[in-house]
């Protein structure tokens, strides 16, 4: 087996290892002594482990702690030991985050840097977006925003400028083709498919499952595309949700916005559209907005494939339509959904998984309602749709009459469950509250939350 190869801030390492679950954070901390990306909740959700990864896409703030070594293949890592200059010179984040007191404690801090040094390099100025998967529990982040507000426009210092290591022979456990890894999934069918790992890392640091078997998707080029087809496009497995978001955001602006609620830029960057319908979790954010958009999906075991309809790839609780070698290889989207909205309810506006997600889709000619695609998240086992509710809207005028004798079927569609996220019948009043919502807003009335001011 090959090593894995990659710089680490400017400097090639090759790692043997043997474990291909092994986590970059532990690896810093244990096998490095840098301690400076530091171990928070070790799940994703603080940012705490934030550390730069340029690959020859680009360069990404990505969590340590649930990035397994594998991954890390050909590219460049640097954390915030390399932050500095050759000769000790402070990068400007680090010195507007002196200047303008943005650290307290100190121990959010490095991921803060890292995710505002990744950002500057970028050119990002969504200081609240990019900073949405960092959590600071004692400074405030005003002062934060004003450090990277600050630093917006100041030159790149030439040292974080990392380019990728080149990599001398293929990525250890990752088939570099979809054709390769058809065949090596066919005859390894128990084996665990890792893509973006923010759902399989979970299971590693929070589940310690040991994962015999895996193979990385990362290498297969040719699952991160996304190609226009006949009446919409078509997005490969392997596509992160941040390119999807930037793809999508003028044709389908409110599945954008949607998108910009997936967790956290962090999380964006690493997590697949593959990856989180493979999973069949409930509470996925894509699936909804897909459903209702009329999304097919694609489906590959070794050299046989299937398309169907979204909505029927989920079939129960963590049940799907997938055979055993069997793996997702990509979805249709169509081209646009001009009455498309995204409804997403959670306990905070950023990095949050949604209690409700709601996605509707009804087409309206001379006042009539033409046909209707409504799905929801978080209201049933599955990603579901409301056909109760859809059949009592087509054929009817678009009145707030029809919504309001359209509600009771809410309850036909869906038995919620209460859970720490929400209570079943909060869950079935919200949903029938963003039937209204779609319905005012599609009249005129401004109904976001962000907007809307008393
Ligand atoms: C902090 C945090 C916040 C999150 N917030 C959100 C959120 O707001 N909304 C949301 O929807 N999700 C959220 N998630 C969940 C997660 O990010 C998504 O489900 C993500 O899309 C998973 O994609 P991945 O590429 O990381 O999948 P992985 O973790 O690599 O894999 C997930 C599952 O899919 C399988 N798989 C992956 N790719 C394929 C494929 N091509 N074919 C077949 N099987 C495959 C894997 O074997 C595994 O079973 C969050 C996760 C974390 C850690
Ligand atoms: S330790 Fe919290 S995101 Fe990694
Ligand atoms: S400075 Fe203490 S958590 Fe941010």
């Amino acid at each position: 087996m090959n090593d894995i190869a990659f710089l680490l801030n400017g400097t090639p390492v090759r790692v043997s290892e043997a474990n291909p679950t092994r986590t970059l954070l532990d690896w810093l901390r244990e096998d490095r002594g840098l301690k400076g990306t530091k171990e928070g909740c070790n799940e994703g959700d603080c940012g705490a482990c934030t550390v730069m990864v340029t690959d020859d896409t680009g360069s990404r703030a990505l969590n340590a702690c649930i990035l397994f070594l594998p991954q890390l293949h050909g590219k460049a890592v640097r954390t915030v030991e390399g932050l500095t200059g050759p000769k000790g010179e402070l990068h400007p984040v680090q010195r507007e985050m002196i200047d303008r007191h943005g650290s307290q404690c100190g121990f959010c801090t490095p991921g803060f840097v890292m995710s505002m040094a990744t950002a500057h390099r970028n050119g990002a100025t969504d200081h609240d977006d990019y900073l949405a998967g960092n959590l600071c529990r004692c400074t405030g982040y005003a002062p934060i925003i004003r450090a990277a507000e600050a630093v917006a426009g100041q030159p790149v210092p030439t040292w974080v400028k990392d380019r990728p290591a080149p990599a001398d022979g293929p990525a250890p456990f990752a088939p570099e083709t979809s054709d390769a890894l058809a065949d090596w999934y066919e005859a390894h069918p128990d084996a665990t498919l890792i893509a973006g790992a923010t759902d399989v890392g979970l299971w590693v640091t929070k589940e310690l499952r040991d994962l015999p078997e895996v193979a990385f998707l990362h290498a297969c080029r040719d699952l991160q595309k996304i190609e226009k087809v006949d009446g919409g496009w078509r997005v490969g497995a392997g596509v992160s949700i941040a390119a999807l978001r930037s793809a999508v955001s003028s044709a389908h602006p409110e599945f954008a916005e949607l998108l910009r609620r997936f967790a956290s830029e962090q999380i964006r960057s690493a997590a697949t559209i593959g990856g989180n319908i493979a999973n069949g979790s409930p509470i996925g954010d894509t699936p909804p907005a897909l459903i209702a958009m009329g999304a097919t999906l694609h489906l590959r075991r070794g050299g046989a494939r299937r398309t169907l309809p979204l909505e029927a790839f989920f079939l129960d609780y963590r049940k799907q339509d997938r055979e055993k070698g069997e793996f997702v290889e990509g979805i249709t989207i169509p081209g646009n959904a001009p009455d498309l909205a995204c409804y997403k309810l959670s306990k905070r506006f950023d990095q949050d998984i949604s209690a409700v997600c709601g996605c509707f889709n009804v087409t309206r000619e001379g006042g009539k309602v033409v046909a209707a695609r409504i799905a929801f998240g978080g209201m049933a086992g599955i990603p579901k749709r409301a056909a109760a509710v859809e059949a009592a809207l087509v054929g009817r005028d678009w009145t707030l009459a029809t919504v309001e004798a359209a509600l009771p079927a809410f309850a036909r569609d869906f038995t919620p469950m209460t859970d720490m996220r929400a209570s079943a019948a909060y869950r079935l009043e919200s949903a029938q509250n963003m039937l209204v919502r779609y319905f005012h807003e599609s009249t005129g009335a401004q109904a976001d939350v962000l907007e809307v001011q008393a």
